[in-house]
C-alpha cells in the first residue's frame, strides 16, 4: 500500500475511533487565532502527539490539538495550530490533515492565519477573506505520484476560495457591523519575515497580504474536492513607509487583539456553511 495512503487511514482510524459522529466542517486555527475552539461544546481533545503521524506543534501560539465537537449544531473538527513547511515537515505531512479530513467525510474546509498586510488599505487588526492566492511556497503539495482516490493529476485552481461561502461570510460581516476587506494572499515558506523588497516585489505581484502557511493546505483541498473558505487576520505591515520590524510575539499579539471579529465570522459561518 502507498506509504501516505497508510498514514492517512492510520490517522482517520485513529479519530475515528474517539469520536461517535460524522464531522461536517475542519477548522484551522492559527497564530493567536485558538480562541474558537473554546466555543466547541462535548469537546474531544486529541493531542496531535497521539494521532498517528500527526506532528507535535512546536510554534509558540499553536496548541497543537485536535478539537471535535459542535458549535451552533454542527459537528466540527478543529485543528488549534497547524504543520508548517518551515518546522522541516515534509509537505506530505504538512497537508495530511486535509487528506485525513477528506477520508472522514468532511466537505467544507475553513482556514485562518495571520498575515502582513502589503495592500495600503490593510491595517493591524483588519480582517480578510482571502479570494485567492499566490504559491511562493514551492514545491507543490501534490508533487509525486498522484492520489488518484483524492482527485486528479492536474486539479482546477480556478475557484480555490469559495465564492459562496465568501459571499455568506460578506452577509455576515454586514449583518454583525464588521468591516472586512477582500483580498489576495501569497504564501511563502519563511520562517524569515519579508525584507522591504519582498513585500514591494508582492505588491507588484497582485498580493495584498503575505503569510507562512495556508497555502498547501488549500491546494490539497481543492484535490480532494473540498470546498475552502479563508480568512487572514492582518497583523503588521508590509506597505513601503509604514514597515517597522516584526517579531513573533507582536504578530500573536496583534492576532489575539483582532481574533474576536474573525471569531464571530466563523461562529456563523460555521452555522450557515
Ligand atoms: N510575513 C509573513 N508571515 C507573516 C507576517 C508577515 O509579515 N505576519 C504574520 N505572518
Amino acid at each position: 500500500m502507498n506509504n501516505v495512503i497508510q498514514m492517512i487511514d492510520e490517522a482517520a482510524s485513529y479519530i475515528r475511533n474517539h469520536i461517535d459522529f460524522t464531522p461536517q466542517i475542519a477548522i484551522i486555527l492559527g497564530s493567536g487565532l485558538g480562541p474558537l475552539a473554546g466555543e466547541i461544546t462535548s469537546p474531544v481533545v486529541m493531542k496531535y502527539s497521539d494521532i498517528p503521524h500527526f506532528k507535535a506543534s512546536a510554534v509558540a501560539g499553536h496548541a497543537g490539538e485536535l478539537i471535535a465537537g459542535t458549535i451552533d449544531g454542527r459537528k466540527v473538527l478543529v485543528m488549534n495550530g497547524r504543520f508548517h513547511y518551515y518546522e522541516g515537515h515534509r509537505m506530505e505531512i504538512v497537508t495530511l490533515p486535509i487528506r485525513v479530513f477528506a477520508r472522514l467525510g468532511i466537505r467544507n474546509l475553513l482556514v485562518t492565519n495571520a498575515a502582513g498586510g502589503i495592500a495600503d488599505r490593510l491595517n493591524p487588526g483588519s480582517v480578510m477573506l482571502i479570494t485567492d492566492h499566490l504559491s511562493m511556497m514551492c514545491p507543490s503539495p501534490l508533487i509525486g505520484p498522484n492520489l488518484d482516490e483524492f482527485g486528479p493529476r492536474f486539479p482546477d485552481m480556478s475557484e480555490a476560495y469559495s465564492k459562496e461561502l465568501i459571499r455568506k461570510a460578506d452577509e455576515i460581516a454586514e449583518e454583525k457591523g464588521i468591516k472586512v476587506q477582500h483580498g489576495v494572499y501569497i504564501g511563502t515558506q519563511g520562517p524569515t519575515f519579508e525584507t522591504p523588497a519582498e513585500y514591494k516585489l508582492f505588491h507588484i505581484l497582485g498580493a495584498d497580504a503575505v503569510g507562512m502557511s495556508t497555502v498547501p493546505e488549500v491546494i490539497v483541498a481543492n484535490h480532494c474536492g473540498i470546498k475552502v473558505f479563508g480568512i487572514s487576520v492582518i497583523t503588521d505591515l508590509g506597505v513601503e513607509g509604514k514597515i517597522v520590524e516584526v517579531t513573533h510575539e507582536e504578530v500573536q499579539k496583534a492576532a489575539d487583539a483582532a481574533q474576536p471579529k474573525m471569531t464571530t465570522i466563523m461562529r456563523e459561518l460555521i452555522n450557515r456553511a
